[in-house]
């Protein structure tokens, strides 16, 4: 049975299947209570297998020895994916390159390293909810006014990046990424992404070039300056590591806290309680990072016959990790479509991923996303949607292109 249906998307490689996050769960549980490995053969894509259940994306992310990030660890279109990308950043390495890789930064996000970043970030959230408060009974368009700025300033700002530069910084990382979205495209063809990448590898070169020439300490500098078996990171090398970070640390997290504060305007009950014990923030955070699931997918490539849920992978097989789906999948999460802040195995959610190419930024965007709501969530007096919630139309990472919201905030 094709029960993706051929010559059509399938909900895996529709970016406007998406943007409609109810049809989209609801398609996924379908799928995932029939069976947790399934195969996809879609219109324009090599076909792979969707991993929808926890213990199986589980077991595919801890097994990298089984299961390679290389050649393409992002879903490409083209029945043809040999070779892989001619530019590879830490995601698209396996093993002890990745490993070395990695650990260029690695020290910079341990949670003891990441802890000096909490003053600033407290107060760049308290401005804003002091700009917001004098807004107070406004309708404002939380995403974009909101929820971008923070996420975006802290991971420039370790960069060693000024704030002049954050809103191109932004549009380059929009246009990379959203680049399945025409609305947020500068154009919908290849030719895109070659000119976004193009202007991003100048931009992060002045910077590498500045920071070996006066080091810092900031990230920028870190990288600039490692060394890989002896010699300096490559410009191949170093570019694609500046835009792995640049832009891998906003757009995840203010999608979390747009969807967080979504969460909290739809579920009242939630919110009370949160405003009652706020010492349940830190799990609640955990729970809209949960539900709100961000990152969509990552791909892995077999390197031997395994067998995965009850079906046989073969080698050279692609796969796709759905994190949305194994964060509600029914056999972990208790209710998983319920949005309970108090939920007692929140953090057991897989949207950070796990294994050796676990999130870097994760206690980064805990951090942030903690520091927010414990200043939000006691200031809040109400708290509406008000108007048309829209998502992009992206199978990688999800943003918001409209997220109309009132409140009142204490002032
Ligand atoms: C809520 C926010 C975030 C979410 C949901 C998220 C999600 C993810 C996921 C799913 C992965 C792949 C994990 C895997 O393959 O097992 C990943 C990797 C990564 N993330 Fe995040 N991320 C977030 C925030 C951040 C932040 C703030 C940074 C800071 C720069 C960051 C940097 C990275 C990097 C560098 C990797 C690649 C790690 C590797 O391949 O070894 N992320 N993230």
């Amino acid at each position: 049975m094709n029960v993706h249906g051929s010559g059509r998307l399938s909900i895996f490689t529709d970016p406007a299947a998406y943007a409609n996050e109810a049809a989209w769960h609801t398609r996924a549980a379908l799928l995932r209570r029939a069976e947790s490995v399934t195969r996809v053969h879609d219109a324009g894509f090599a076909p792979f297998w969707a991993v929808l259940r926890h213990r199986d994306v589980s077991a595919v992310e801890r097994d990298s020895a089984t299961f390679r990030n290389a050649p393409h660890p992002i879903l490409v279109d083209g029945p043809d994916r040999e070779g892989g990308p001619p530019v590879r950043n830490l995601v698209g390495m396996d093993g002890a390159r990745h490993r070395e890789y990695r650990n260029i930064v690695a020290k910079w996000f341990l949670p003891g390293a990441v802890k000096p970043q909490a003053a600033s970030i407290e107060q760049s959230v308290d401005r804003k909810l002091a700009e917001l408060a004098a807004r107070n009974g406004e309708t404002i368009e939380f995403a974009s006014e909101v929820a971008a700025d923070i996420p975006l300033r802290v991971i420039l700002g370790a960069m060693g990046i000024g704030p002049e530069d954050d809103a191109r910084i932004h549009r380059l990382s929009q246009e990379l990424f959203g680049a399945q979205d025409s609305d947020v495209a500068r154009s919908d063809n290849a030719e895109t992404i070659v000119a976004v990448v193009q202007e991003l590898g100048e931009y992060f070169m002045g910077l590498a070039m500045r920071r070996r020439a006066e080091p810092t300490d900031d990230l920028g500098s870190i990288v600039a300056n490692a060394t890989v078996g002896g010699r300096l990171l490559k410009p191949s090398e170093l570019v694609p590591y500046y835009v792995l970070l640049a832009t891998a640390g906003h757009d995840t997290v203010s999608t979390v806290l747009a969807g967080g504060v979504e969460a909290l305007a739809t579920h009242p009950g939630q919110l009370a309680r949160l405003k009652d014990d706020p010492s349940l923030i830190p799990n609640a955070v955990e729970e809209m990072t949960r539900w709100v699931t961000p990152t969509k997918h990552f791909m892995r490539t077999a390197a031997r016959d395994v067998e995965l849920g009850g079906r046989k992978i073969a080698a050279g097989d692609w796969l796709l990790l759905s994190y949305p789906s194994a964060n509600r999948d029914e056999q972990v999460f208790a209710s998983p479509f319920e949005f309970d802040v108090a939920r007692p195995d929140a953090s057991s959610h897989l949207a950070y991923g796990a294994g050796p190419h676990f999130c870097l930024g994760a206690y980064l965007a805990r951090l942030e996303l903690r520091a927010f709501f414990e200043r939000f969530i006691p200031r809040v007096r109400s708290l509406e949607i008000d108007g048309d919630v829209v998502r992009a139309k992206t199978t990688f990472v999800a943003t918001f292109k409209n997220l109309p919201v009132r409140m009142e905030l204490a002032g």
